[in-house]
């Protein structure tokens, strides 16, 4: 709390007005920042116990800005387990956020597709979660300024949220799957077995990331809707080697649509 209070002590010097929604921009989907006209860019690196980003793909500022009319925190890169940062850190930023009065919360993510109807592309709409990583940032004593001891996660994203999100898909005539995102440790990719596995325990898409982020904004009642791109398959039959780069090169593409969506959303 003492460390994200510097973090928010630091912000109130810089920012006159706090934003009520934010949006965490997953890896190659740094594009939606061009279409905030910003106000205010403030880089991770000045921001008092802030982590910093090591992955490239990646930004790594704070960005204050209108979108479309809604004033927005944009969070340009993100911190993964897999970095190395304690679960800790992976939700600072989204702790500092409550603390200055973000309300809601939207989580873009690239993600590999499960699902055999999925098409590299594919925007989904993430309805459920499974963790699979080892930890999880609620653990250790409870900050009860942020949260219960055993929050609530039967339905970790917003019900509203999601309803809004299909009619803007329709309006929109974007394609929008909609399934349940499996949180992995990462770095490293599935085996086929484990792409096997993770079917068959109900997941549509797989990532590296999101599942921390939406365990503490639940915690901290906050509302939140989670949007992947899918960059790539890993389904069995054809699970082959891609690079980071591809899936940035992927998500960038996918992210005209998904920018659309999220103006219309907001
Ligand atoms: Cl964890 N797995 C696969 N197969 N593709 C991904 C991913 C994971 N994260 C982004 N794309």
């Amino acid at each position: 709390m003492i460390k994200e209070q510097a973090a928010v002590d630091f912000l109130k010097s810089q920012i006159i007005e706090f934003p009520e929604t934010a949006i965490i921009l997953g890896s190659g989907l740094g594009g939606l920042v061009d279409e905030i006209d910003i106000e205010k860019r403030i880089p991770y690196s000045e921001i008092p116990h802030f982590p910093v980003v090591t992955v490239e793909g990646h930004g790594g500022d704070l960005i204050f800005g209108d979108l479309e009319g809604v004033a927005v925190l944009a969070m340009n890169g993100r911190f993964h387990y897999y970095e190395g940062y304690d679960m800790a850190d992976v939700v600072f930023p989204l702790r500092v956020m409550k603390l200055i009065g973000i309300k809601r919360l939207v989580i873009t993510n690239a993600a590999g597709g499960l699902n055999e109807d999925f098409e590299v592309g594919d925007l989904m709409l993430i309805e459920d979660m499974i963790s699979l990583l080892p930890e999880n940032p609620l653990r250790g004593k409870n900050s009860e300024e942020f949260g219960p001891r055993f929050p609530d996660m039967s339905e970790p994203f917003d019900l509203d949220w999601l309803e809004k999100a299909k009619s803007a898909a329709i309006r929109l005539g974007v394609k929008l799957r909609t399934g349940t995102y499996i949180g992995l440790q990462g770095p490293k990719l599935e085996t086929k077995a484990e792409i096997r596995y993770c079917r068959i325990i109900g997941g549509d898409a797989v990532g590296m990331s999101t599942v921390p982020e939406v365990i503490a904004v639940n915690h901290m009642g906050l509302k939140v809707l989670g949007i992947s791109v899918i960059t790539n398959e890993s389904i069995p039959k054809v699970a082959k080697e891609f690079t980071h780069a591809d899936v940035v090169a992927t998500a960038n593409k996918a992210g005209k649509k998904l920018v659309e969506l999220v103006k219309n959303i907001l």
